[in-house]
């Protein structure tokens, strides 16, 4: 994934680089460097582990250039050590890349039997190589550049530095976004507009296979084959997204917090707060007008792919649980690695919406790109505006969770269930299915869930005190039924990233068709049952759990004896009905990930070799 930042101007490019890295440090966090001009050598420093590591080796050096590049790394070859770590430098070429070439084995080889000496273990320095030698012949960075490329495979986006024209700065993509942002006598480039809202608005978006030359304030874009090319400059109408804990001990506790906030603030634009009915017809990107004859789609539709991956591929799964049973619509929901490549037979006039947090990540916008091609109107629902998969998509749905910063999604999951809620309420009035009382009383519902969020927070204590006894078992079971089995998922999957331990999410259904097997006292049974129509199914499987010796978590509705009489734990949410239900109960596994996670000490904001936005397959 990686993040990288590039800086010509009159600042320290030290400073804003590391600024902008820091802003770019969800993308990775195993190792960072920069490449900045020191007289007339471009002085590499790279250091393994957080960005601080990196800054705290930057503190007391001072250079003389105003023009550098920077790089935040997550590891695809090579190990997170100080050698591996961008930027690679090559004779006077130094490079910083996100992304993955594909075929860099095959490139290293020929390097080899000519008799390249490499320093890393990355494909990205096969790159720099490549590059250092066209240079023997062209003498000319852009030149070079327009002869490697053909020879790459993969998904990229780099920014590269060369001593012999020391003012410059090349960049090139082929997949992962890079921006480039005009200021006032200084231009930077990133892989989000986040990090260089501070210094400008005005983005200019790279196409891939486009080639951006930067020589002081001036920049010029070039095709593959050097045709001059004229980009729009967009006026980004975005603010610098900052980041605070606000005395939360993580991220991830006080994303966890504004969960009842990033509720109502993804229904409030859809929804006629003050009739209590649905209201979309602000579908168009960040405000623009909606395309009708998609809109129109959307509304006509009998079936819907829903494509995305890891926690915003459960919150898909959770709408089908909605959209079929409320609307009547046929809803397929695929993780997006799958889709793109299983050939899929999509029907035509059926709609596509595809789920990302960070808008960025590259299975998902690759299967947009194919749903486009074959000629769906395609659906987003991001939360980073102007995200690639947000800019791509013909409608859009907002998140508008604000910032999230910890790597495990929590708001930004909760947000799009409720949008979810939103969309099967719209089509099923689409096609007639709802009455205006009804549309009335569940939107009136919706409105509700933020408070009753509040009350579920006060688990936070609860799961404070009960985490250290957690941490004594094994492995974690997570069951549901319904719209409860994607929460199922979805709480195994936050246990996985942040606690470390084995943990799966089961239809309680499926139990006798094989998990039965694991049952011991090491292993924990947390079931989402709320009392909704598949409550006896599901209390019936916990008992045959029970009766091989299971222990079981369970999260019911209320004060629900039964559940309580056959569990060692049990947590009450509050009575709701059943479309919010499921929402409520997110709560309670979050906070169980969460604590469990910190009464081990593991770093939950930043989990091990994980990163927020995965944009290489
Ligand atoms: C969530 O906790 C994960 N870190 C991860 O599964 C994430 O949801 C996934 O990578 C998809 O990201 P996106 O929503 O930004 O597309």
């Amino acid at each position: 994934m990686c993040g990288i930042v590039g800086y010509v101007g009159n600042k320290s490019p030290k400073d804003v680089l590391l600024e902008g890295l820091k802003k770019l440090e969800y993308r990775g966090y195993d190792s960072a460097g920069v490449a900045i001009l020191n007289g007339d050598r471009f002085d590499v420093y790279r250091a393994e582990g957080k960005l601080s590591a990196l800054s705290e080796k930057l503190a007391p050096v001072r250079f003389s250039g105003r023009i550098g590049i920077g790089h935040t790394r997550w590891a695809t070859h090579g190990m997170p050590t100080e050698f591996n770590a961008h930027p690679h430098k090559v004779k006077g070429i130094s490079l910083v890349q996100n992304g993955i070439i594909e075929n860099y084995a095959e490139l290293k080889e020929e390097l080899l039997e000519k008799g390249v000496k490499f320093s890393s273990e990355t494909d990205t320095e096969v790159v720099a190589h490549l590059i250092a030698l066209q240079m023997d012949d062209s003498h000319d960075l852009v030149a070079a550049i327009q002869s490697v490329i053909p020879k790459l495979r993969g998904a990229y986006a780099m920014l590269v530095v060369s001593e012999s024209e020391p003012e410059t700065i090349v960049a090139f993509k082929a997949g992962p976004p890079l921006i480039l942002g005009v200021g006032e006598g200084e231009i930077l480039l990133a892989s989000d507009v986040q990090a260089f809202i501070d210094h400008t608005n005005k983005a200019v978006y790279l196409d891939d296979f486009e080639i951006v030359k930067v020589k002081g304030a001036h920049y010029e874009v070039f095709s593959l084959d050097g045709i001059t090319l004229k980009k729009p400059v967009v006026a980004l109408d975005l603010a610098s997204e900052k980041s605070d804990k606000k005395g939360f001990k993580h991220y991830m506790l006080k994303e966890i917090y504004e969960q009842p906030r990033a509720v109502a603030n993804a229904l409030t634009p859809y929804v006629d707060i003050e009739n209590k009915r649905l209201s979309f017809d602000s579908l168009g990107m960040q405000g623009a007008p909606t395309p009708k004859e998609h809109l129109q789609a959307l509304a006509n539709c009998k079936r819907i792919y829903i494509v995305a991956c890891g926690t915003s591929f459960y919150a898909g799964l959770y709408g089908k649980y909605l959209i079929e049973p409320i609307a009547g619509v046929a809803v397929d929901v695929d993780i997006a690695s799958e889709f793109r490549y299983r050939d899929p037979v999509l029907e035509k006039n059926a709609v596509a919406i595809f789920v990302s947090q960070s808008g960025e990540t590259a299975d998902t916008l690759a299967a947009l790109r194919l749903a486009k091609e074959k000629g769906l109107t395609c659906l987003s629902i991001c939360n980073t505006k102007a995200s690639t998969i947000d800019r791509e998509a013909d409608l859009h749905l907002y998140m508008n969770s604000g910032l999230e910063v910890g790597v495990a999604s929590t708001k930004a999951f909760i947000s799009t269930l409720s949008l979810f809620n939103l969309l099967a309420l719209y089509l099923a009035q689409s096609k007639d299915l709802l009455t205006e009382e009804e549309e009335t009383r569940l939107v009136d519902g919706l409105l509700a869930l933020p408070s009753l969020m509040e009350a579920c927070l006060a688990y936070d204590t609860y799961f404070k005190e009960a985490a250290q006894e957690l941490t004594n078992y094994k492995g974690f079971l997570y069951l549901g039924r319904g719209h409860s089995y994607p929460i199922a998922l979805e709480g195994a999957l936050k246990l996985k990233e942040l606690a470390y331990r084995h943990a799966e999410g089961y239809a309680a259904g499926e139990m006798k068709h094989g998990p039965l097997a694991l049952i011991d006292q090491g292993m924990l049974i947390i079931v989402i049952c709320p009392r909704d129509k598949f409550y006896e199914k599901t209390v019936s499987n916990l008992e045959e759990a029970k009766a091989r010796g299971g222990v079981v978590f369970s999260i019911g509705s209320g004060d629900d004896k039964q559940l309580k009489s056959i569990s060692k734990h049990y947590l009450g949410i509050p009575e709701a009905p059943w479309m919010t239900s499921g929402i409520l109960s997110v709560i309670p596994v979050q906070l169980l990930a969460y604590h469990l996670a910190d009464a081990l000490g593991h770093d939950v904001d930043q989990p091990r070799n994980l990163a927020k936005s995965v944009t290489v397959e």
